[in-house]
């Protein structure tokens, strides 16, 4: 269970977290939406220790993350896979070499160990005939498969999504969704997602919530927050939306 109270945060001149609190049940996917510049990859970066609160708490099931040590946090890591937005492969690695990078990081394992876990999670995104391609070769979808992949690597029980469809057409960002809900049915990841998609959202997510101000203005289950009348939630999930 991942565990924000009360969090605060000032970077810059600017108050981004002023009272963040929310909280992520075991197996479900919660998805956080809010406008440009709101604080959601902020708070992603508070629960992998990143950044440190100025006040309030961060735990991951019941472990305070916020006054990790380094051997602390790389144990959390092992445990929380991260997709960037746009996979942020690196380009002169086959995308085999980018998956493998959290095993070789993280994991005391034979290269054989390595390539027959890398290919695993290749075949799960359905990209096991790209392992020897170099990012700029492969497609936007590619690059974010390929991405998801490196995330599950190491078997996570978490993953943040921050943005996992930008920049994808509605056909691929389907897949994606498909992709991210079946992470959570078949391999019971617990996930936070980061989307200004309607549908990514209601695709993929159990819970909404919607950041601004700092705080979660408004929560709760998909079908609730689809029918709201809260003025964001219409904005984000009402008919206009995309
Ligand atoms: N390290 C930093 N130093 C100073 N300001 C920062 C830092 N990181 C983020 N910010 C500021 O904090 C605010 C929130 O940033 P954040 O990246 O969390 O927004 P976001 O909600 O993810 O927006 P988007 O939807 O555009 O990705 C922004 O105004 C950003 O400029
Ligand atoms: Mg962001």
């Amino acid at each position: 269970m991942i565990e924000l109270r009360d969090l605060h945060k000032r970077l810059g001149s600017r108050q981004i977290l002023d009272g963040m609190t929310l909280s992520v049940g075991k197996g479900m996917n919660f998805v956080l939406m809010g406008p440009s510049g709101s604080g959601k990859s902020v708070t992603l970066r508070h629960i992998i220790g990143i950044l440190k609160p100025d006040r309030g708490s961060v735990q991951v099931d019941g472990q305070e993350v916020s006054t990790m040590d380094r051997s602390q946090l790389m144990a959390l890591r092992k445990r929380m896979g991260y997709l960037f937005q746009n996979g942020a492969l690196i380009n002169w690695l086959t995308v085999a070499d980018n998956v493998a990078l959290p095993l070789r990081e993280h994991a005391r394992l034979k290269n054989s160990e390595v390539d027959d876990r890398v290919m695993q999670v290749l075949r799960l995104v359905k990209l096991d005939h790209a392992a020897a391609q170099y990012p700029p070769s492969i497609s936007g979808g590619m690059k974010l498969r390929a991405g998801l992949a490196r995330a599950l690597v190491t078997n996570p029980e978490y993953v943040l999504y921050d943005e996992p469809n930008a920049g994808l057409d509605p056909i691929i960002s389907h897949q994606i969704h498909e992709l991210i809900a079946q992470v959570r049915d078949d391999l019971g990841v617990t996930g936070l997602i980061v989307t200004h998609s309607r549908a990514c959202a209601t695709q993929c997510g159990d819970r909404i919530g919607i950041l601004e101000n700092g705080k979660l203005a408004v929560q709760g289950t998909v079908d609730e927050m689809v029918h709201s009348d809260h003025p964001l939630a219409r904005a984000f999930l009402g008919g206009g939306a995309d």
